[in-house]
């Protein structure tokens, strides 16, 4: 077998900016850990459970939103930027998480969502209250509807949830009024960012946090901020992918732009938070930059990268790595073209397999491989297959784990946890379930809370044996205290995998590809700049793969079987 290779992405110095290379851990603050019994996890609860991730080998942590909301979104609907919300503590609460992951040597990246604010807002109430055409309503996107009374929205767009994205109010004499626009749920109004107030504020916004020393921000719809002039009307349902309409372009032409997405003006905001972000760091030392990182939904990577330009955000979501079907070709082409496209910015490459919006890969892996990745899965639904999804995860993020650039890791994915995929539909809570009129389920079930200890009510979630959604009996067998030091567990493969990463600095290494191993097969070679790395295989045919001669195993998402790497199974050797 003749193996050849070829030189792709070059590697980097090694005092790179930390964010270039960083493992960033996802903490879904509802869901981690509760200090106080009462059902919900908290900050306290964090804080309490910071060793457990200074162990595992992360190097930040994201923080999904905290601050005061009605909770109709989880969080995502925020009715005060500046303050914490009471179920998750207090502000103190928040500066000592911050304190204590800084002294275990872990950087705090907190979630800013800019898109919209709750209709609890202060600024919101206050449009309410006001007439149409005051200042106050122009923080919004109020506007008036169509046909002769008014009664019909001012266009055709839908909300990401289902339903229109319009509602019209009644006004204070109670005659029916304007409309507002909300992309997500009504109690979600966007803000209109053409207004400078609602620019000032968001400053004020990212000051306030960075005075308190977060290390970053990850930028909630980055991709929605700005709509495109007029509000042309859509013909198409509004996904967070924007237009849907690549598969339907010709060849070499450009898919038609979604109207509500990804708008060219909309770089201009983030050139603006760039600029502050760096002042908090004047010497431009590598250890204490303060980071962007977009969640941008878009039509192509090279759209995805243009977040990412020198003077714009650090780092944005790769959801085209998120989404890959379990394919060698597949998988070798979105990691080519991740590179590619991150270079031509001077970017890093991120990656990314689960997160609060997604059914998690441990599940996700487990259905039929190129079907469509489905909304949430529920009682009558086609159910994965649990072992073969947990096998594939184990191995795709030994194949993440390994490449270049920022990798994100979210909260339980460490424990193999898969999607409560029986949820009864009456607990659900995303939104989502209702405005489809019951046709999506939504997130709710990569939402449910970590099991800690197996033998405890709640599996250790909390002090009480409440949980705000209900966990899986599955959650048992996978607790952190039955997988801590157990040999071949999935925590100990994470663990490990975060060390040699680590150790081997393959977050800044090159990455070069091996061909000859055969179509299903995905084997690369990532090494510093002093060649140390490790050659990686990712064996998706049906056959078990012998190891090259000689090769030395330094670890393996599952057991080598008589010298061959088993179907579904990466393994990491030495070079
Ligand atoms: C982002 C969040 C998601 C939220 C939506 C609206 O996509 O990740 O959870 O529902 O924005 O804020």
């Amino acid at each position: 077998m003749t193996i050849s290779t070829r030189a792709h992405h070059p590697a980097e110095p090694h005092d790179a900016p930390w964010w270039r290379h960083a493992v960033i851990y996802q903490i879904y603050p509802r869901s981690w850990a509760d200090g106080n019994g009462d059902g919900v996890g908290d900050l306290a609860g964090i804080t309490a459970r910071l060793p457990y991730l200074a162990d595992l080998g992360v190097d930040a942590i994201w923080v999904s939103p905290f601050y005061v909301s009605p909770m109709n979104d989880a969080g995502y609907d925020v009715a005060d930027y500046r303050d914490i919300d009471p179920v998750f503590g207090t502000l103190d609460d928040a500066d000592a998480l911050i304190d204590q992951a800084h002294d275990l040597g872990i950087r705090v990246i907190v979630d800013l969502v800019p898109n919209h604010t709750s209709s609890e807002h202060a600024w919101f109430q206050q449009a309410l209250a006001a007439a149409p055409g005051s200042a106050e309503r122009a923080r919004y996107m109020f506007a008036e509807g169509k046909g002769a009374d008014g009664s019909e929205p001012p266009n055709n767009w839908q909300s990401v949830f289902g339903g229109p994205a319009w509602t019209r109010l009644e006004e204070a004499d109670g005659t029916p009024g304007q409309w507002y626009l909300h992309l997500f749920d009504p109690t979600q109004p966007d803000l209109n960012w053409e207004n400078p107030e609602v620019r000032e504020m968001f400053l004020d916004v990212l000051r306030f946090w960075l005075d308190r020393g977060v290390d970053g921000f990850r930028v909630d719809v980055a991709h929605g901020l700005v709509k495109a002039e007029g509000l042309p009307d859509w013909h198409e349902r509004t996904g967070m992918l924007g237009s849907h309409e690549e598969e339907h372009a010709t060849e070499g032409e450009e898919p038609e732009r979604a109207p509500m997405w990804d708008q060219d003006a909309v770089h201009e905001i983030y050139r603006e938070w760039r600029k502050l972000l760096d002042s908090y760091n004047p010497a431009g030392d590598p250890a204490r930059d303060r980071i962007l990182c977009a969640e941008a939904w878009v039509d192509s990577v090279e759209r995805a990268v243009a977040y990412t330009r020198p003077d714009e955000m650090h780092q944005a979501f790769n959801f085209g790595f998120l989404e890959c079907p379990w394919r060698a070709a597949d998988l070798r082409e979105v990691i080519t073209d991740s590179l590619d496209a991150a270079e031509l910015v001077s970017a890093p490459s991120t990656w990314v397999l689960s997160n609060h919006d997604v059914v998690r890969h441990a599940s996700r892996l487990g259905l039929k491989v190129g079907s469509q990745r489905p909304n949430g899965i529920g009682v009558g639904d086609v159910q994965p297959n649990a072992a073969l999804g947990a096998r594939r995860a184990r191995a795709a993020t030994a194949l993440m784990l390994a490449l270049p650039g920022s990798a994100y890791v979210y909260q339980g994915e460490e424990l193999g946890l898969p999607d409560h995929t029986a949820l009864p539909d009456h607990v659900r809570q995303d939104p989502t379930w209702e405005r489809s009129g019951h046709a999506e389920r939504g997130r709710d079930g990569c939402r449910v809370p970590m099991p800690w200890e197996a033998g405890r009510p709640s599996y250790g979630f909390g002090p009480s044996g409440q949980t705000w959604l209900p966990q899986p009996e599955i959650y048992g067998a996978l607790a952190v205290d039955r997988q801590v030091g157990v040999d071949g567990s999935s925590l100990e493969l994470y663990r490990t995998l975060l060390a040699a990463r680590r150790e081997l600095d393959l977050g800044v290494g090159e990455l070069s590809w091996e061909d000859g191993l055969g179509e299903d097969v995905v084997s690369f070679r990532t090494t510093d700049r002093d060649g140390s790395g490790v050659r990686v295989i990712t064996n998706l045919r049906a056959e078990p793969l012998p190891l090259p001669e000689g090769a030395e195993p330094l670890l393996s998402s599952a057991a080598l079987t008589d010298g061959t790497v088993p179907t579904d199974t990466t393994v990491w050797l030495r070079v």
